[in-house]
């Protein structure tokens, strides 16, 4: 049996050890945490998160070898593997403010380890962490008066939220990452050892250190810079009448650039994207590499470029006022199928409606309670409405932000004959059908592609 620890039940720390813990019932998992609220969902049917099929795969184990709990140093003690996933946002203060990862939680945590461990421990990355990280926290560990000897390895994580079970249960690939030496090699066989319980060892990739740690940023920003990528081609579409679901599909069948990440949108968000790159672009930075840094930073100018871009279209569209103006935003989450509203694109368009004195109904299955905590003191300007059809009547628009299912089932017909006249909706998301939203009577915004409007330039219904 292999004890193992992981500090940090979010995002990553809950759905990751809960399909260890599954997968493997000959090891013991516990999953520490400092926020005992976080800890007491976890050990309830109420989980903390929403993520499709989570709560099934944490029934399977809790209790039996997966435990939540807030004795870290207890923990600590007691474990042979020790994951640390907690946060690692970007510094918002001090030298590399707005860009650099503030490593402060992480090294909070190692510190815990060399205080507590009293024997030789393996110390997991599992947070985003920038490139060379490991050798900090190498000398924190290894520099104790007990001589206790700690391996570093690093185990990137990539599941995508929303989608967390089916990318913990059939990865593309894990990897792990060590020293050359020894200890290190055997370090990184002990964490792939655990994977392979489930993963095929040929989906196992082990490399250095430095190769594991900076893949991530580089997988995350690889991933964003498509989006951006069509997203700056959807903004040209709108002016040539080409249409970016036609221009991203006719591309994406070539097997070189391949079909996935090229859906156009408001904008990509969550807490890693935006993050990563800009810690990716410090980097580059305070390695004298400016064009590198230059280029990656761009993926984020674009992202900005495109949420801004989707406030100033509703603007203009709507008579270049929306003061006093209902406006119903459907979606507040960063992506379907899960609570997290961290950098959400639905919440910066939220502010900019707010800016033009908008009043904003913001509708979502899941997360609501989420927006109204980001959205801070602004949260009191907006009506929060959970059913969708509430939440559209007497709107003058509606904007479609986040690509939940229940969004597109929606019956058009009712919301339409509930709105004021003439009746906007801007699709955030292409995910409508826009022809049948025009024909109901609709005035309609796609994304990258040419509106179908009942007015004439002058607004006066055709
Ligand atoms: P999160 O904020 O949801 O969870 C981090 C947890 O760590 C929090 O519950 C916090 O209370 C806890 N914590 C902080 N300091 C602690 C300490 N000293 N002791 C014990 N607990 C402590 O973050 P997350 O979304 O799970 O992300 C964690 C890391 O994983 C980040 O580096 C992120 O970049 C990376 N990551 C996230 C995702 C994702 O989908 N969210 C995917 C891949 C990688
Ligand atoms: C992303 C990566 O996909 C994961 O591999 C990685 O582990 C994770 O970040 C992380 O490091 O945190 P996630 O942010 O959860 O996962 O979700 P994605 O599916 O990547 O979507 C990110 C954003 O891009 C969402 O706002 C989504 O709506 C948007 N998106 C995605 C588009 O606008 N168009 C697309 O074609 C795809």
């Amino acid at each position: 049996m292999t004890n193992i620890l992981c500090i940090g039940a979010g995002y990553v720390g809950g759905p990751t050890m809960a399909m260890i813990a599954k997968q493997c019932p000959q090891h013991r998992v516990t999953v520490v945490d400092i926020n005992q609220q976080r800890i007491d969902a976890w050990n309830s049917d109420k989980l903390p998160i929403y993520e499709p099929g989570l709560l099934e795969v944490v029934q399977v184990a809790r209790g039996r070898n997966l435990f939540f709990s807030t004795e870290v140093d207890k923990g600590i003690v007691e474990a042979d593997i020790i994951f640390v996933s907690v946060n690692t946002p970007t510094k918002t203060f001090g030298r590399g403010a707005g860009k650099a990862a503030d490593l402060q939680y992480w090294e909070k945590t190692a510190r815990q380890i060399v205080k507590n461990a009293t024997g030789p421990k393996i110390v997991v990355e599992k947070s985003t962490l920038p490139v060379r990280t490991a050798h900090a926290m190498e000398r924190i560990l290894n520099h104790n008066p007990s001589d206790i000897h700690f391996d570093v390895v690093s185990n990137p994580e990539f599941l995508a939220e929303g989608t967390a079970i089916r990318d913990l249960e059939a990865p593309d690939r894990v990897l792990v990452g060590g020293r050359e030496t020894e200890s290190g090699q055997k370090a990184i066989q002990a964490v792939a050892d655990v994977y392979a319980e489930w993963v095929p060892r040929e989906r196992i990739i082990t490399t250095n250190l430095w190769s594991s740690e900076l893949s991530k940023l580089v997988a995350n920003a690889f991933l964003a810079q498509r989006i951006s990528s069509i997203n700056a081609i959807s903004a040209l579409c709108e002016k040539t009448e080409a249409n970016v679901n036609e221009v991203a599909h006719a591309i994406g069948t070539d097997s070189r650039i391949g079909s996935r990440f090229l859906r156009s949108s408001i904008g990509f968000g969550g807490s890693c994207f935006k993050k990563d790159i800009l810690n990716l672009v410090y980097l580059c930075e305070s390695y004298g590499l400016t064009e590198v840094a230059e280029y990656w930073e761009q993926v984020v100018k674009i992202n900005d470029y495109q949420k801004t871009r989707f406030v100033t279209n509703i603007i203009s569209t709507m008579f270049n006022t929306l003061a006093g103006k209902r406006i119903a935003l459907l979606g507040a989450a960063f992506k379907a199928d899960t609570s997290d509203t961290r950098e959400s694109a639905s919440l910066d368009v939220c502010r900019g409606l707010l800016e033009e004195h908008a009043q904003v109904i913001l509708s979502d299955p899941h997360a609501l309670k989420n927006a109204k905590a980001d959205l801070g003191d602004l949260a009191e300007q907006i009506i929060f409405e959970p059913d969708p059809y509430k939440a559209a009547q007497d709107a003058h628009a509606i904007g479609l932000m986040t690509e939940w299912k229940m969004f597109a089932d929606l019956d058009y017909q009712k919301v339409y004959d509930s709105m004021v006249k003439p009746a906007f909706i801007f699709d955030g998301r292409n995910i409508l059908d826009h022809q049948k939203l025009f024909e109901i009577g609709f005035n309609v915004y796609p994304i990258g592609k040419s509106p179908l409007s009942h007015l004439d330039e002058e607004g006066n219904w055709q």
